[in-house]
């Protein structure tokens, strides 16, 4: 018998705040048509003062709970993948198992900015198959709105605030075609760290900074990156990416998405896109993105479905599950 790591419920949660296109172009040198022709993004949700990362992330968790029919009592386990924590410590997570008022297991926090939730499902499914944990939850939550230089254009048009969570349980099986995580592979390389970063921190600056991005070189690394992480999640996996039933990527830029799926000549249709509505929410955007498909019945059970991210670092990464 293997371990099958299941994905038993997912949720989301939205500042109620919408911040359209219209309204930036009232604070910087931009255009509602700009923004929607170099990026897809329509509007942003922004959180409300006072309102934090664990809140998002917490009401996140609440709904996947609720959907997957389990309690706190139930998970062992926490993982938040953020890199706009509520504080420099304690983790997250461990505010949000407060919240839930869930007082056994563990809960910690994990930083690859916008691969955040690729990594979190990497180490969730190998914490899972160690034999430990049998139930974790999985948050991706952000306020980016918080380390946006709002004078900055070439930014401050394409992020977003948001949480997205999932409770994953491990399911003994014999069978290969039960569902589960079936296959993730992570990267990194440090090498371009300047290239996407925020020019503060507790030990270089003792300030909490603002995001910098080289957008157009981001841009094509991402493409670049994405569609070969794609190519190797699914070789290592053994699986043909023409078989593959839905792709949900990380929500950058609409541009990102159509040119990964030029390149390996998937069918825009199977590729998942909340980018007009919700911006990047970075580690959120992925879990926001197939909360959307997942509800509107456009992936169900038994579906094969690959996710994707690319971030700071840079980091990237790629997962492969059997809905
Ligand atoms: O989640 C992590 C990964 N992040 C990303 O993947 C983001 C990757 N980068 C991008 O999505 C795109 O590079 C951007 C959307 C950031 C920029 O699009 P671009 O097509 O690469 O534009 P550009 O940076 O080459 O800039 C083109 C022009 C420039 O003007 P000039 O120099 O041609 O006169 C910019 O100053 O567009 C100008 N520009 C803007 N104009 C109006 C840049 N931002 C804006 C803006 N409104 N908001």
């Amino acid at each position: 018998m293997a371990v099958r790591n299941v994905i038993r419920g997912i949720g989301t949660y939205l500042p109620e705040r919408v911040l359209t296109n219209v309204e930036l172009a009232a604070r910087v040198d931009t255009s509602d048509e700009w923004i929607r022709e170099r990026t897809g993004i329509k509007q942003r949700h922004i959180a409300a003062d006072g309102e934090v990362t664990s809140d998002l992330g917490y009401h996140a968790a609440m709904a996947a709970l609720d959907d997957a029919g389990m309690t706190a009592a139930d998970i062992d386990v926490i993982v938040c993948a953020t890199s706009t924590p509520d504080l420099t410590f304690p983790a997250t997570a461990t505010i949000i198992q407060e919240r839930l008022g869930m007082h056994h297991g563990a809960a910690f926090d994990l930083q690859a900015v916008c691969s955040g939730f690729l990594y979190g499902v990497n180490v969730a499914d190998a914490l899972l198959k160690a034999g430990g944990p049998k139930r974790a939850l999985l948050i991706g939550a952000e306020t980016f709105s918080c380390i946006i230089d709002w004078e900055d254009r070439g930014t401050c048009v394409l992020f977003g605030d948001g949480a997205g969570a999932v409770v994953i349980e491990a399911v003994e099986t014999d069978d290969d075609d039960a569902p589960g995580i079936l296959h993730s592979y992570v990267r990194s390389d440090g090498r371009y760290r300047d290239m996407l970063y925020v020019d503060g921190g507790p030990s270089k600056t003792q300030t909490v900074g603002h995001l910098r991005m080289l957008g157009n070189a981001v841009f094509k690394h991402a493409v670049t990156e994405i569609a070969q992480v794609m190519r190797d999640c699914a070789e290592q996996a053994g699986v043909e990416i023409a078989d593959i039933d839905w792709f949900v990527p990380h929500q950058a830029n609409q541009r990102i998405l159509n040119g990964v799926a030029k390149k390996l000549k998937i069918d825009p249709d199977s590729v998942i896109s909340t980018v007009a509505l919700h911006a990047n929410t970075s580690s959120a955007s992925v879990p926001l993105a197939m909360h959307a498909a997942v509800k509107d019945g456009r992936i169900k059970r038994g579906d094969l479905v690959m996710l994707e991210a690319f971030g700071g670092g840079f980091t990237w990464g790629a997962a492969l599950l059997r809905y």
